[in-house]
């Protein structure tokens, strides 16, 4: 009953003009956990839809998530989304960014600290714990948000081609960073991208999707 369960996930979005898109159609995948997946396929097939599915940003049309054994019905801290990008929170600097998902919990100061200092040395950007958001540049930024996923000590983390925006270099730098976390917290890691270089260098196991339904080709 461990890992991550998609069953038969299909989803069709009905427009206001009475149409319908049928973004997903009869997913089924199986994780388990400490595994790193890899999705790749063209724009529109469904990505970001699928994994708004498994975070619970969206209930599909058919189908099911269970995660250890217990169904997904709306979001939770046991599953961490890293956007694409800015999905930081403008009005707090890189610590409360951090730290946001343990003082939701109601962690005391010290403890949450230790965890957001920790984080920073992962990532490495300790010496901008006090830094506002639009003072970092947009590889510092995909770093905070990874760390602030972490600081919810997710079971799975989504990412939504977090490196997308990054020039090549910061990108090869992040995929290393991604890569010793994965090898380091034995996390579930579902990654979506677009680059047939990065899927075969992150992904353990890597699937590929076509559009019109979005569906699993391969
Ligand atoms: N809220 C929505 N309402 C209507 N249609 C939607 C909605 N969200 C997504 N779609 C449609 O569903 C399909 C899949 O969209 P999705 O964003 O999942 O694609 P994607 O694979 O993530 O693409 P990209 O690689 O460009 O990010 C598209 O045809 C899109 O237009
Ligand atoms: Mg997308």
């Amino acid at each position: 009953m461990t890992g991550l369960k998609i069953e038969n996930v299909s989803m069709r979005f009905d427009l206001p003009d009475g149409g319908a898109v049928q973004a997903l159609k009869d997913i089924s995948i199986d994780l388990q956990p400490g595994e790193l997946l890899s999705v790749l396929g063209p724009s529109g097939c469904g990505k970001t839809t699928l994994l708004n599915i498994v975070a619970g940003f969206l209930a599909p049309t058919a189908g099911q998530i269970t995660l250890n054994g217990k169904r997904v019905h709306g979001p939770g801290p046991e599953r961490g989304m890293v956007f694409q990008q800015g999905a930081l929170f403008e009005w707090m600097n890189v610590r409360e960014n951090v730290g946001f998902g343990p003082r939701m919990k109601g962690m005391a100061a010290k403890p949450k600290a230790e965890i957001v200092n920790h984080l920073l040395d992962v990532v490495g950007l300790r010496d901008f714990k006090d830094k506002a958001v639009y003072e970092l540049s947009g590889g510092m930024q995909q770093r905070v948000a990874l760390a602030r996923c972490l600081a919810n000590e997710p079971d799975v983390i989504l990412m939504d081609e977090p490196l997308g925006a990054l020039d090549a270099l910061t990108r090869e730098k992040m995929q290393g960073l991604v890569l010793k976390l994965w090898k380091e917290t034995g996390k579930t890691i579902v990654l979506i991208t677009h680059s047939v270089e990065e899927a075969l260098l992150l992904g353990e196991r890597l699937i590929v999707m076509a559009p019109r339904p979005g569906r699993i080709h391969k």
